[in-house]
C-alpha cells in the first residue's frame, strides 16, 4: 500500500524574510523531498497548505489507510532532511502498520517526531 508524504508548503522558519526570499521554507522543503521520494517505490508526495504546526514547521505528515501516521517537524529545507523523510516513508510503506523500529530510523528523522495518530476504528466513522 502507498505511503503518502504530505509537505506542509506555507510553512516559514524564524528568520524567514519575505523581502529576500521568493519561496517559503516548505517550498524549498517540498522541492527537496519530491525529488527524493521520486524513484522511491510505494511512496508518494502531495503539497498542502498549513498542517497547522506552524510554530516548529518545517512540517510533514506520514500516511497510509490502516496504519499509524506520523507528523514530523522541525526541519529545515535540506537535502539530508528530504532524503531522510522519502527514506523513512519507505520503511512505513513496508511495515504492517506504520509502526517503523527505532533502529531503522534514518538520522536526519530522529529527533522531529511531532505526533503519532492511530487509525480510525473500522466502524464506518
Ligand atoms: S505554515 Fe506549515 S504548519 Fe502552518
Amino acid at each position: 500500500m502507498t505511503t503518502l508524504i504530505t509537505i506542509c508548503d506555507t510553512c516559514k522558519r524564524d528568520g524567514w524574510n519575505p523581502y529576500e526570499a521568493s519561496q517559503t521554507d516548505g517550498e524549498l522543503l517540498a522541492a527537496m523531498v519530491e525529488s527524493a521520494a521520486e524513484s522511491v517505490a510505494g511512496v508518494e508526495t502531495r503539497r498542502h497548505a498549513c498542517l497547522m504546526g506552524c510554530s516548529h514547521g518545517c512540517n510533514v505528515a506520514i500516511q497510509s489507510e490502516g496504519k499509524l501516521t506520523y507528523v514530523l517537524g522541525r526541519f529545515a529545507p535540506e537535502a539530508e532532511a528530504a532524503t531522510g523523510i522519502a527514506e523513512y516513508a519507505r520503511l512505513h510503506a513496508e511495515s504492517e502498520n506504520g509502526q517503523v523500529p527505532f533502529k531503522q530510523w534514518p538520522l536526519a528523522i530522529k529527533g522531529h517526531f511531532v505526533s503519532r495518530i492511530p487509525t480510525l476504528p473500522n466502524k464506518g466513522i
